[in-house]
């Protein structure tokens, strides 16, 4: 027989994303469903560490599910990595009469969690929060959709400037060591050329394409490019590589940042949210632990917390073809 839960307790931590406000919000109304208490802990692992709860009932969650960022906050806990500063955690979860956890996260935030499961062998279940879609056993991430509504967004605008300036743009997104939002983004947008780490293109590649485009009559283009990209240089040295080899072009240079973990999570993120925090909720309830819920084939499945972490995330090589064509 499973241990009866009676409290959970809910966090976020690492890089918040659009969508995991959505997921407190089912976490705390699915524990409410099952007369289960909810206790929120604020500002991830380090609340924990310093007792920083707050009791959460289903009207404690009103008016959130449109919200981007996370009401509980969130950090990247250095004390927790250590091995006092975890004991110090447990001994308030036990306090509090907490006896499950669900993490909301990236790979940073499970590590944390199964260190914690293997050490007190304290009930854990991971919701995957991060835009960069960088975990494996889920199709998506809480927070990618949204990011990627949000750049391409923002490339369109960009566009129109580009457009009246006969100018090339290289624009920097987020995601880590991951291409995901770059390759996507890049394509919804009608990016000439997307660098990505997963594909080391070569400098000499983007020249050669950034000259058939304008042999080919384009006046302007926009050049996507992903964070962890490895082509040896940082953006600002790329454009002023480009101009010094093709000067014939203006180039300019926009760096999204932060702006792409910000804002209203879409309709698909609201729904994971809502689906996802259910299922962990659900999971824990009867008796299961370790596990990431995630989405695959559009179905809520659990992955064992440990392949979520080690497992690698593939970039889907044929989008890379469908790219080249569309900047034919
Ligand atoms: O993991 C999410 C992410 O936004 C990455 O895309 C980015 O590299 C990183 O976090 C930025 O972290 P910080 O908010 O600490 O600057």
């Amino acid at each position: 027989m499973p241990k009866t839960i009676k409290k959970v307790g809910v966090l976020t931590s690492g890089g918040d994303s659009p969508g995991m406000n959505a997921a407190i919000r089912s976490v705390v109304r699915t524990c409410a469903y099952h007369n289960i208490e909810c206790i929120g802990i604020y500002r991830g692992y380090q609340g924990m560490i310093e007792g920083d709860f707050k009791e959460m009932g289903p009207r404690s969650v009103n008016n959130i599910v449109n919200k981007g960022g996370t009401i509980l906050k969130s950090a990247r806990s250095l004390e927790f990595k250590t091995p006092e500063g975890r004991k110090k955690a447990y001994e308030n979860l036990t306090k509090a009469g907490i006896d499950a956890l669900v993490v909301i996260g990236g790979d940073g935030t499970f590590t944390g969690g199964l260190l914690f499961n293997t050490e007190f062998n304290f009930p854990v279940m991971g919701i995957p929060g991060t835009i960069d879609n960088d975990i494996f056993g889920t199709s998506h991430t809480l927070g990618y959709d949204t990011a990627l509504n949000t750049v391409v967004d923002v490339i369109d605008k960009i566009r129109d400037t580009a457009s009246s300036h006969n100018r090339l743009f290289f624009v920097e997104v987020m995601g880590r060591d991951a291409g995901h939002i770059a390759l996507n983004a890049g394509i919804g947008a009608g990016a000439e050329e997307i660098l990505i780490p997963e594909e080391n293109l070569g400098l000499d590649r983007l020249l050669e394409s950034l000259q058939k485009s304008k042999a080919s009559g384009k006046s302007s283009s926009i050049v996507v490019i992903a964070e962890g990209d490895k082509i040896g240089k940082n953006v600002f040295e790329l454009k002023d590589y480009v101009e010094a080899n093709l000067p014939e072009y203006d180039v300019r240079v926009s760096v999204l940042g932060h702006m792409q973990r910000g804002g209203s999570p879409s309709c698909f993120d609201r729904v994971l949210a809502s689906r996802l925090g259910v299922k962990a909720v659900e999971s824990l309830i009867e008796g299961k632990s370790n596990y990431m819920v995630g989405l695959q084939n559009d179905k809520v499945t659990l992955t064992p917390l440990e392949q979520a972490i080690k497992g690698k995330t593939e970039i889907d090589r044929e989008l890379l073809r469908v790219s080249d064509i569309m900047s034919t």
